[in-house]
C-alpha cells in the first residue's frame, strides 16, 4: 500500500523534528519489515527540504511528496514553485489538483492536467486527486464528475508514456463530503469509482488508485481489503505519529 500522509498547511519545522522522533528509524522500520507498504509524507514547500534531510540523515523509510506544483515551468511567476523546484530539495513527486485547491483556488482539470504532464515528463511522481462534491453525488452525477476530472490526466499518461517516460501515475478518490467531515465512503462507493476510472479510459498502465476522506484507524482495514485499491491519502488523523504508525500496524 501506499500510505501519504498529507499535512496540508499545519505542521512547523519543531512539531517535524517531534514527529519524526516518534517514527524513529527503527520503530518505522520494524512496524513497515515484512510489508510492502510504502511511506509518504507531504509536507508545505518550506519544508520539502528539511524533511527529506532529515529522513535521510534519521535512516527514515520515507518518501517526500510536495502538496502541489506550478503550471509553469520556470520563469517570471512570482511565488511559483516549480517540478524542478521540488526535485531539487528531495521530493520525489507531488500531491495535485486536491479538492481544497480547486475550491479555493479555482484550480481547472486543465490545470492539473497540465501539472500531472509536467511531473512526468520531469520525472516527478504525480498523485492526483479528484472527486465529487455531496450536491453532486446527490444529484447523481458521481461519475460524469470523475470522469471529467480524470479525463485530461488520462491523456497525459499516455503522451508520457508514447514518449517513453515510465513514471507512474497515482490517483486518489477523494469525494470532498468525505475530507476532514468524518464521515467516508463506503466500499460500494469506493469500489464503483475505482472500476470506471480503470475501464473508461485507456490508461498505458492501470493507475494505482488510493482512497482519501476521513480514514482513521477505525475503518482503515475494512477499506484496506477493497480490490484495486493501493493505498490512502490522509490529512487529520496522519497528523498524530501515533495514529500513522498503529495505522499501518492495522494495515499488517
Ligand atoms: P482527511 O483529509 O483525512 O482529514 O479527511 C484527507 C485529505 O484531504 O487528503
Amino acid at each position: 500500500m501506499f500510505l501519504v500522509a498529507n499535512w496540508k498547511m499545519n505542521m512547523t519545522r519543531d512539531r517535524i523534528g517531534k514527529y519524526l522522533d516518534a517514527l524513529d528509524g527503527r520503530r518505522l522500520s520494524s512496524v513497515l519489515t515484512g510489508t510492502r507498504h510504502e511511506v509518504v509524507l507531504a509536507p508545505t514547500h518550506v519544508y520539502l527540504e528539511y524533511l527529506s534531510g532529515e529522513a535521510s540523515r534519521r535512516d527514515l523509510p520515507v518518501r517526500v511528496f510536495a502538496q502541489d506544483v506550478s503550471t509553469r515551468t520556470e520563469g517570471a511567476f512570482t511565488g511559483e514553485v516549480s517540478v524542478r523546484n521540488i526535485l531539487d530539495v528531495g521530493a520525489v513527486g507531488s500531491i495535485l489538483g486536491h479538492s481544497e485547491r480547486r475550491q479555493y483556488f479555482r484550480e481547472t482539470d486543465a490545470e492539473v492536467a497540465r501539472k500531472t504532464g509536467l511531473c512526468l515528463k520531469g520525472g516527478a511522481v504525480p498523485l492526483v486527486c479528484f472527486g465529487e462534491s455531496r450536491e453532486e453525488r446527490e444529484a447523481g452525477k458521481t461519475l460524469e464528475i470523475l470522469r471529467k476530472q480524470v479525463s485530461g490526466v488520462a491523456e497525459e499518461a499516455a503522451k508520457a508514456s508514447k514518449n517513453g517516460l515510465d513514471t507512474p501515475v497515482y490517483l486518489a478518490y477523494e469525494p470532498v463530503w468525505a475530507i476532514g467531515s468524518g464521515a467516508n465512503a463506503s466500499c460500494a462507493d469506493i469500489r464503483e469509482v475505482i472500476l470506471a476510472v480503470r475501464e473508461d479510459f485507456s490508461w498505458p498502465a492501470p493507475p494505482r488508485i488510493l482512497y482519501g476522506g476521513s480514514v482513521n484507524l477505525e475503518n482503515i482495514a475494512s477499506l484496506a481489503a477493497l480490490e484495486h485499491l493501493s493505498g490512502f491519502l490522509v490529512g487529520s488523523a496522519w497528523l498524530d505519529p501515533e495514529v500513522f504508525l498503529n495505522s499501518i500496524l492495522a494495515l499488517s
